[in-house]
């Protein structure tokens, strides 16, 4: 039974037919057929059923969850999901707090953790930059790579400074700085770069990056799923990859490397993730709670595109109170 869910820009793209050619392939519809479409990638919420065979969790436990898109989603009171999607949520969190994090943990984890190789066995000391700090990827992942011991730059407007050092960020700097090479650039070059902001950063993100083969630009970026909506499968899977070999090119140019990363249900990362939110290392930065009947307002917030941290909304009424407006603690 869901709790608490949160609004990615994903649920905005989708809702507009982002993805669908591919989407409705798996999910083995005709275009149209898939409606009506549920949308919402992650909640928090408490198990009501379980399937034969299932011993990791049971009737009543607290769960957290990022679902496959090509599922039916958590914007709704129920959702069903398989035990590679979920795990038990931090008990130290609310559900609504909770709700916040799943998606992003799952993106940046796959970007790090699975497509860099960027991992705690090897992070610690190493820089990183993340273009897109004050999102809902940047506020998690600057905390991540944080508690991986990594030394971490972010990008993002000036008032969003006091909330990435709150949140652990070693330096922040100001996105439509003049100078912002130099500054990027005042403590050296990165071992590992994620791109949560625009395409627009990758010139810059050439110049900034070691020059080391290990050394890993992972942009969440792509033009893979809009292209096969334009061109289809073929024609825009090969397109998408045409523009993967250029760009993988260019970094090997500069002598470092260039990946793709996309959002991977992951229930390991997820436990992960808990036991860090339990011990006080990951906090969800939420800037808005909104109640389910408002789902289109947060929606609308999303797409204006200029939140700090995530957007939650609150589906089984759960007390709010702390949330009405940010999350005090961090953003005060
Ligand atoms: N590949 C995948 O599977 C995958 C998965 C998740 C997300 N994504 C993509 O990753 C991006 C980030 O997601 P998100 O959830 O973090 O989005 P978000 O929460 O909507 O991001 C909004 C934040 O981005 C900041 N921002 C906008 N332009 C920027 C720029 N040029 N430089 C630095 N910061 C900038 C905004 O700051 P200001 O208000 O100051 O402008 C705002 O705080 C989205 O495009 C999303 O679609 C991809």
């Amino acid at each position: 039974m869901v709790y608490a869910a949160s609004v990615n820009p994903i649920d905005v793209r989708t809702r507009g037919g982002y993805g669908a050619a591919l989407l409705n392939k798996a999910r083995r519809v005709k275009p149209g057929d898939e409606f009506p479409l549920t949308l919402g990638r992650d909640c928090s919420g408490v198990v009501v059923d379980v399937g034969k065979g299932v011993k990791d969790v049971a009737v009543d436990d607290e769960v957290w969850t990022s679902v496959n898109a090509v599922k039916a989603g958590c914007h709704a009171e129920y959702v069903v999901c398989g035990m590679e999607e979920l795990s038990r949520k931090p008990k130290n969190l609310t559900h609504i707090e909770a709700a916040s994090i799943p998606y992003v943990a799952i993106t940046n984890w796959s970007a790090a953790y699975a497509v860099a190789k960027f991992r705690p066995q090897n992070a610690l000391g190493k820089r990183a930059l993340i273009f897109g700090g004050s999102g809902g990827i940047g506020t998690f992942g600057v905390q991540l790579l944080n508690a991986w011991g990594a030394n971490v730059t972010v990008t993002c407007s000036e008032n969003a400074f006091d909330l990435m050092y709150r949140l652990g960020a070693h330096h922040a700097v100001d996105y439509k700085s003049p100078n912002i090479l130099q500054e990027l650039l005042k403590h050296g070059k990165y071992d590992f770069i994620l791109n949560a902001a625009t395409e627009a950063v990758e010139d810059l993100a050439i110049k900034v990056i070691k020059e080391k083969a290990y050394a890993k630009y992972v942009t969440l970026i792509t033009p893979f799923l809009n292209e096969i909506d334009k061109k289809g499968p073929l024609l825009g899977g090969l397109s998408s990859s045409l523009e993967l070999f250029k760009k993988s090119r260019k970094f090997a140019g500069a002598g470092a490397t260039f990946r793709w990363a996309f959002a991977q249900p992951n229930g390991f990362a997820l436990k992960e993730v808990a036991k860090l939110a339990e011990d006080g290392k990951i906090k969800p930065a939420i800037d808005e709670v909104f109640d389910y009947q408002d789902l289109p307002l947060a929606f609308k917030k999303v797409e204006n595109g200029h939140t700090r941290g995530k957007v939650v909304v609150n589906v089984a009424g759960e007390s709010a109170k702390g949330f009405e407006r940010g999350a005090p603690e961090l953003f005060q």
